[in-house]
């Protein structure tokens, strides 16, 4: 039988990706161990994970040694398989583990076609939609009263805007995917914010200021973050309202991330909602006296929420998508390392070995006394961070506090 204690000191984190790494960053400043589950030995969070199970994340003997090692387990990604899902429910059924946030929350998210049903039926402000199946063509979605500008997006499966298409041409819809996805109206021109909404199961909630999301458009995936986004007082509060709202209805405990359109006309829509810390926190690091992912792991095992304090007026998060330019920053760890002292700036590199063109490697997070001021301190630490002159420390720079 496992000791219950008020605060769960052992945590399963499914996925080892970048998240999983920063969450077990925090987890040493917590005092509290890791066990990660990934099919990838050299992956992001094995390098910082006090145990790794390297396994397929549908390996149900390795998810049942993940629960052996867990008091709570929780997620870095959505695309959880169903049987995995199934299994974590019994387990937590029989009293071995908790789940934050819960299995039911996961299953709903992770079909984004349940998910928008969902914000529907809540009342919750979201785009209108159509569910299309793998039969879909022009004439059925004409049919259903939607025309271009469109969005096509898998319902599952998708992550950093792989699994989206725009169709903003009438002629587009000829290149029509067809899969099971959700089509809806493309808001061409709108504002994107996210909401980090911190939920105990207490249902006490906390939330980082809203920020502004630049994209690229290439590739749909974020590039830029800014903290407190450029938004009128009056919106400021309306999506923290609309947040909350959408977190507190999911009814679980975590860290979530919710995704906010705010069309040329002012309307607020909720695109979605990540169960799962996420890009647009990434700033919290230096940005706030607690970051994202301490906040998630308080929150998930029984500790109190912190205060989200900044700790500058603003601050800034660059994505560093690979290109060849940042060569002089790859290593094949994981590092954190202070490109200058002005503006704080500072790097953390994932450690991917692998090194793809527009592969997420590592953000840059830089504050300042104005938006200008901190984009252009991230910006000149990037530009260091791609000269030749730029050192890597020397091997693994965030040490490990246990062998694995
Ligand atoms: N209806 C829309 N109108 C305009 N742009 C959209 C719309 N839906 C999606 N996009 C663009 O595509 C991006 C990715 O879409 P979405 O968030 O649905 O997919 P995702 O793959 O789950 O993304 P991520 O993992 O990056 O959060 C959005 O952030 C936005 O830039
Ligand atoms: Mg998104």
């Amino acid at each position: 039988m496992k000791n219950k204690k008020a605060a769960l000191d052992r945590i399963g984190i499914l996925g080892g990706g970048q998240l999983g790494m920063m969450l077990c960053e925090a987890a040493r400043r917590l005092g509290v161990t890791v066990t990660v589950v990934t099919d990838d030995p050299t992956s992001s969070a094995v390098y910082l994970a006090d145990n790794s199970i390297v396994a397929p994340l549908d390996d149900l003997s390795a998810v049942a040694r993940l629960i052996e090692a867990s008091d709570v387990v929780t997620f870095e990604l959505e695309a959880i398989p169903d049987e995995t899902l199934d299994l974590l429910e019994r387990a937590q059924a029989e009293g071995k583990i908790e789940v934050h946030p819960g299995v039911d929350t996961l299953r709903l998210i992770k079909d984004k076609g349940l998910q928008k049903s969902w914000l529907q039926d809540q009342g919750l402000p979201t785009l209108p939609f159509m569910l299309a199946d793998e039969n879909v063509d022009e004439g059925a979605v004409l049919q259903s009263g939607f025309c271009a500008p469109l969005v096509q997006k898998t319902r599952r499966g998708g992550y950093d805007g792989k699994g989206v298409q725009m169709l903003l041409e009438p002629e587009a819809l000829s290149d029509l995917w067809p899969v099971a996805s959700v089509i809806e109206p493309a808001l061409e021109g709108c504002l994107e914010v996210a909401v980090v909404v911190t939920r105990a199961a207490s249902g006490e909630t906390s939330v980082y200021p809203p920020v502004t999301m630049m994209f690229d458009p290439a590739l749909n995936a974020v590039s830029t973050v800014i903290s407190p986004g450029d938004l009128s007082e009056t919106q400021r509060i309306e999506c923290i309202e609309v947040a909350t709202r959408a977190i507190q209805a999911l009814d679980a405990a975590g860290v979530f991330a919710v995704e906010l359109f705010i069309s040329t006309s002012g309307e607020i829509f909720i695109n979605e909602i990540s169960p799962r810390v996420h890009n647009s926190g990434h700033l919290t690091m230096e940005g706030f006296q607690c970051d994202q992912f301490e906040q998630h792991l308080r929150a998930i095992s029984g500790r109190p929420i912190a205060p989200t304090e900044p700790r500058a007026p603003v601050s800034v998060m660059l994505n560093l998508l690979y290109e060849d330019r940042l060569s002089p920053a790859h290593t094949g760890v994981p590092y954190t390392a202070r490109l200058q002292e002005a503006g704080q700036v500072t790097v953390h590199w994932y450690g991917k070995k692998e090194a793809r063109p527009g592969r997420k490697m590592g953000h840059v997070n830089a504050l300042g006394n104005s938006r200008e001021e901190a984009l252009a301190h991230a910006q000149s630490g990037s530009e260091r961070l791609q000269s030749d002159t730029f050192q890597p420390p020397e091997g693994e720079a965030i040490s490990k506090a246990n062998g694995s």
